[in-house]
């Protein structure tokens, strides 16, 4: 059945930030963070709770939470890597987790010097601590589409880890294209793989713009009847291992065109998330690769012919 409404997960705040050379004080990251609530999402995932030498970053995770002004009926997720970063985000109120586990072993054991094992035992000790608390789990699966250090990435391993997660009792699971190396043929031929095991509506795709297919990706994925989508503003975010300058997350406005185009509901102003982006740009002190945004937005009107 064609999909008529996404579900969008804005994670500009988290994906977006985490990655910037400039240190981004607490109070613009608030702001920007109220700013994309006014704008109509109904999830944000706000900051992670990692460890502040990993991602400096996120170091102020604690504060950046507690400050946001929780709008009602928004839904501030966190990600949190293990039973260490659990206690903190609950200490700071949170109760939307997003825990990440890798579907190599490499991107595994670089990201949170972990191996796959040991990071599902840690992530069965956070839902199984987190659980009591009424939280909602998702779990992201990064490099599903392709891994910086072992290339190519089987839908079986992906498949693997995927069943292990919705055994563990998470709501849902999120494919992340970490490096954005997807087509829409390999969308396909993942999903081919993964739909099986799951509800349509228990999966969430998480693209990178890096090769600039991620629009496309998208168009895929709807056509598979899938309506999770993250995106960030401005196309926030990116990865350390693209180059520099590269496209980061989906753009939330190249998104959000694409969808109104296609007639399908996503409760989000464009305008409220394009004043989101402007005000966040002078802080991260570079242009956003979002094609809408630098497009000035939304084209109204087409000046008619002198
Ligand atoms: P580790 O050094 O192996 O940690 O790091 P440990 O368990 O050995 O503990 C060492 C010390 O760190 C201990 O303190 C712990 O308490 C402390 P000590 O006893 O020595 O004083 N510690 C913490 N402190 C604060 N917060 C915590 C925490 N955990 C332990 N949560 C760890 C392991 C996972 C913590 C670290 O590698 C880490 O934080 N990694 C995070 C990496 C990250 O955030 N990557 C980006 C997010 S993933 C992503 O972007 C992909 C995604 O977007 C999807 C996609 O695109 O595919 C989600
Ligand atoms: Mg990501």
């Amino acid at each position: 059945m064609a999909v008529e409404r996404v579900r969008i997960v804005e994670v500009g705040p988290r994906d977006g930030l985490q990655n910037e050379a400039a240190q981004i004080p607490t109070d613009v990251k608030v702001h920007f963070i109220d700013l994309l609530s006014q704008a109509g999402f109904g999830w944000i995932e706000a900051t992670s709770f990692v460890h502040p030498k990993a991602v400096p970053r996120m170091a102020d995770a604690d504060d950046v939470f507690r400050q946001i002004q929780k709008r009602p009926g928004v839904r501030y997720a966190a990600l949190v890597p293990n039973p260490r970063g659990l206690d903190r985000a609950l200490a700071a109120g949170v109760t939307d987790l997003a825990l990440f586990v890798a579907a190599t072993e490499s991107f595994s054991r670089a990201n949170i010097n972990r191996s796959i094992e040991e990071s599902l035992a840690d992530a069965r000790s956070v839902i199984e601590q987190a659980k009591p608390h009424g939280a909602h789990v998702r779990a992201y699966i990064s490099v599903v589409f392709g891994c910086p250090y072992e290339g190519p990435v089987a839908p079986a391993a992906v498949r693997g880890v995927a069943e292990r997660l919705f055994a563990l009792g998470v709501e849902e699971v999120v494919l992340g294209d970490t490096i954005g190396v997807a087509t829409p043929g390999d969308v396909r031929r993942v999903m081919d793989t993964l739909l099986p095991l799951a509800d349509v509506d228990r999966w969430g795709m998480h693209f990178h713009d890096t090769r600039g297919i991620a629009v496309a990706n998208v168009m895929a994925s709807l056509d598979l009847g899938l309506s999770h989508f993250d995106s960030s503003a401005g196309g926030l975010g990116g990865c350390p291992f693209a180059g520099p300058g590269a496209a980061g997350n989906l753009a939330t406005e190249d998104l959000l065109y694409l969808l109104d185009g296609l007639g399908i509901e996503h409760g989000i102003n464009l305008d409220g998330v394009l004043e989101a982006s402007r005000y966040i740009v002078e802080a991260v002190g570079h242009p956003l690769t979002s094609k809408v945004y630098q497009a000035g937005g939304r084209l109204r009107t087409i000046p008619a012919p002198r």
